[in-house]
């Protein structure tokens, strides 16, 4: 999700990615939740319909669990040779096939099933006839709608043996990710995510995106709380209270953090430095005992798990 800025004006683009301007796009939602968007952020209410209750956090386990397998699924097809349009049939059909629904066709005016981010594409590829290459790295971010409920996941995926940068920069991003959901207990802070976040990406020298959030999730695909991944004041404070749903999604890149949108579609997010740029997701709910990962996969990498390059262990 795209950040927004406390001076978000009715002409300024919408915080939440999608190009259009934020008085057609989420300013009307976000005024009729009540949210005081760009005011302090408030404690959470017990009444806030951002609290899921037993039965709403099963749905979200279900919309998790198929949102995995779904990844599962795609992983084992990205080889060199496959497109990126190829991988997003590969999504729309097994979805549908199940009964399921793409959560980003249609989205906003976003055209396919899933994002393929490739290399330099910091989020928001759209797949299309591009090929991947031996050496390349691509996010596939995946969200699908199950029984009403949101379950959204990504992962960074070699194309074949990739460079040592290519490998480092990936096992950040993952590493970065878990730090930041080993951070997390009920009721923390926001801002211990971007704190765990940032503390990773300095030990390797590279930057954390500022421009595009994780956020809540739910029955709305992009939604309160915002989830900066740098420590950020204005939101940081946000308490993460049982019963809330967000993801985590570190991007992190080999240079500069700086992003740009492409111009002619309105989604590619590049690096400025056409440096690499890689990130994890997974969906999270807080329960009264801590974090509960509802993204988790079967056969993708496990928490610890180590990326190797063509030289060896990144
Ligand atoms: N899945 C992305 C996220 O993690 C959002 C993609 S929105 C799209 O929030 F329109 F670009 F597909
Ligand atoms: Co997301
Ligand atoms: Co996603």
């Amino acid at each position: 999700m795209r950040n927004d800025d406390k001076k978000l004006g009715p002409n300024d683009p919408c915080w939440c990615g999608s190009g259009k301007k934020y008085k057609k796009c989420h300013q009307g939602q976000d005024q009729s939740a009540g949210a005081g968007k760009f005011e302090a952020p408030q404690q959470v209410r017990r009444s806030d319909p951002l609290l899921l209750d037993e039965s709403d956090r099963e749905k979200m386990r279900a919309a998790g669990a198929f949102n995995a397998e779904l990844m599962d699924y795609v992983r084992d097809f990205v080889k060199p040779g496959i497109t990126t349009g190829d991988i997003d049939k590969l999504v729309y059909d097994y979805t549908t096939q199940h009964g399921h629904t793409c959560a980003t066709l249609g989205y906003r005016g976003f055209t396919k099933s899933c994002c393929t981010s490739v290399n330099d594409v910091i989020c928001h590829g759209i797949p299309g006839p591009r090929v991947l290459n031996e050496g390349d790295i691509v996010n596939v971010d995946l969200t699908t709608i199950v029984d009403g409920w949101h379950g959204d996941q990504s992962e960074s995926l070699f194309v074949g043996e990739v460079s040592e940068e290519a490998a480092r920069v990936t096992q950040c991003s993952f590493d970065a990710m878990w730090l930041a959901i080993d951070a997390l207990s009920p009721n923390c802070k926001v801002i211990e995510i971007g704190r765990a976040i940032k503390r990773r990406a300095d030990q390797d020298g590279f930057s954390v995106v500022k421009e595009f959030f994780g956020h809540g999730i739910g029955k709305r695909f992009h939604q309160r709380p915002h989830i900066p991944h740098y420590p950020d004041k204005h939101h940081g404070s946000e308490i993460l209270a049982p019963g809330m749903c967000f993801t985590i999604e570190p991007m992190i890149n080999v240079g500069t953090w700086r992003s740009v949108v492409d111009r002619a579609d309105g989604w590619t997010a590049y690096t400025t430095d056409g440096k690499l740029s890689a990130q994890f997701e997974h969906t999270i709910l807080m329960t009264e005992k801590g974090p509960e990962v509802l993204t988790l996969t079967k056969r993708g990498p496990q928490r610890g798990h180590k990326f190797k390059s063509s030289a060896g262990v990144a």
